[in-house]
């Protein structure tokens, strides 16, 4: 798909099919993410991919409320900063926002759809992703994303407006 349609199109998918996802586009999905641009090239990421249906459960019930959308997801993507590994400290994440919007866009690109969960400075979210996923205290979750193929598509929103953008001096 092309880039600026990719980003044009893109919604976030909160109803997924039970249709499986190929290994190989997870690991796209994944690749985009890390060719991500960061400060000072840190790449202070890392990525917990979910595949177990009761794993998928229990971020479903834990970590996002009972949300029915991780009961329909295929899988889940849990993205984490990992400050050890920020270029400049403080940068990580930024970082983690550019890691997680390519991966959201090459989701789209492949047909499948996704949302970004919030997690990093929702406390009992990070909690929930510490205990179900077991990672270390030196690392952060910054978002969370259910992978599927959608049961139902957004249609595309065209939000450009001329008053948020300022030529040459605040207008
Ligand atoms: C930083 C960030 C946090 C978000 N957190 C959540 C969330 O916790 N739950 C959720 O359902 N959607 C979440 N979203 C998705 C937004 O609600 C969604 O992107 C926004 O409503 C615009 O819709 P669109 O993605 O379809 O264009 C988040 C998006 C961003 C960028």
């Amino acid at each position: 798909m092309d880039t600026i349609k990719a980003i044009m199109t893109r919604r976030s998918v909160r109803a997924f099919t039970e249709q499986a996802i190929a290994a190989e586009d997870l690991r796209t999905l994944l690749a985009a993410a890390m060719n991500a641009p960061s400060a000072a090239d840190g790449r202070p990421w890392q990525f917990v991919v979910v595949t177990d249906r009761g794993r998928l459960d229990r971020l479903a019930e834990e970590a996002d409320g009972g949300n029915a959308l991780f009961r329909q997801a295929r899988a889940a993507v849990l993205i984490c900063l990992d400050p050890a590994r920020e270029g400049f400290a403080g940068f990580g994440e930024q970082d983690c926002a550019c890691a997680a919007q390519n991966f959201q866009l090459a989701a789209h690109a492949l047909g499948l759809g996704t949302v970004w969960i919030a997690v990093i400075n929702v406390p009992p979210r990070e909690a929930a992703c510490r205990k179900i996923l077991g990672l270390p205290a030196t690392v952060r979750p910054f978002a969370l994303f259910p992978v599927g193929y959608p049961a139902q598509v957004p249609s595309p929103e065209h939000r450009y407006d001329e008053a948020r953008v300022h030529r040459e001096v605040w207008s």
